[in-house]
């Protein structure tokens, strides 16, 4: 969630709150990265653990790093990915300050470094594991190549690969992730779920004949199983056996609680295929 929304006093409230109605829903996942509202995003979920007693030790908490902004740490450098052990184990020293928690969960590598080198990554992993400052260890946006390369050198498992899936974006059904991390008992994690459905994705490619024939179908599904449109596209990433796990990004309690709506439709074969048809534009050869 960027519960930051736009930094201000209200804004930060309705963060707080939906933090809140989340855990008391019973979502125990919460997904941060270093650079969600410059840190900030981090340091507010700080204050909801301190204000609800016994959270923390309810919860996985997972953040990113290896993005780095332009000028960080000096003016006239560019944008970049940074997977160098330096780097990493002060992102991690950064994140657990944010958080004010002595341990992390997950850590995943936020994006590809195009110049990560595996048996680096791989110290800077044991030498945080070691020292108890991240249990698990994970991936986003990797591709199967990536993440086979980064295994190779890590003695831990990396149990995870966060990447983007929705209804616009299919690729990692097509490219090999699915079922690597089929294959692997890695968990994919679903970035954006609702892109394409109640925001146009990023990137987006659909036609306005595209996006009538899929929320055609989206609106179909939904009368059939007594829901909404987003819940469907929800349930359609829940039903593939990879067992994808979405990030819901929505700071909306309401919709908060409305989306376990998404773990009790009795999804079948056929509608999962009727809306990949519909993304597509025609049946499958
Ligand atoms: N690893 C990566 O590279 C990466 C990249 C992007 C995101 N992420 C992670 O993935 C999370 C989810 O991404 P996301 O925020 O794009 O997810 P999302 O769940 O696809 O989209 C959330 C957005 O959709 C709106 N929304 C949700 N339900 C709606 C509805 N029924 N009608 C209208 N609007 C609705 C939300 O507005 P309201 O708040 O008003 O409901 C919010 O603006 C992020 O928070 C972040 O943790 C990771």
């Amino acid at each position: 969630m960027r519960i930051v929304g736009d930094g201000s006093p209200e804004s930060r409230q309705k963060g707080k709150l939906a933090v809140r109605a989340a855990y008391e829903s019973g979502f125990t996942h919460f997904d941060h990265a270093d650079i969600y509202g410059g840190g900030e995003c981090e340091k507010l979920f700080a204050e909801v653990l301190r204000d609800i007693p016994g959270m923390r030790e309810n919860i996985i908490i997972t953040s990113k790093c290896g993005i780095r902004g332009k000028d960080n740490p000096i003016s006239g450098v560019p944008a970049r990915y940074d997977f160098s052990k330096e780097y990493i184990l002060k992102s991690v020293d950064g994140i657990l300050t944010r958080l004010q928690i002595d341990t992390l969960d997950i850590l995943l590598l936020h994006r590809p470094d195009y110049l990560f080198q595996a048996e680096e990554v791989a110290d800077a992993f044991q030498t945080l594991q070691d020292a108890g400052k991240v249990r698990y260890f994970g991936v986003s946006n990797f591709k199967p190549s990536q993440l086979t390369l980064l295994q190779s050198a890590c003695p831990m498992p990396l149990i995870t690969n966060q990447v983007e899936i929705n209804v616009h974006n299919i690729n990692a059904l097509l490219d090999g992730t699915l079922d690597q991390c089929q294959q692997e008992h890695i968990s994919p994690q679903a970035w954006c779920p609702l892109g394409g459905v109640v925001y146009p994705a990023w990137g987006n490619t659909f036609s306005p004949e595209d996006e009538a024939r899929i929320k055609a179908e989206f609106d179909r599904q939904a009368k059939k199983y007594d829901t909404e449109n987003w819940i469907i596209m929800l349930t359609w990433l829940l039903k593939h056996p990879a067992g994808i796990f979405p990030i819901i990004g929505t700071t909306n309690s309401n919709r908060i609680k409305a989306s376990l709506q998404a773990l009790k439709i009795p999804y079948s074969r056929e509608d999962w295929y009727s809306l990949l048809e519909a993304r597509n534009g025609q049946p499958v050869p």
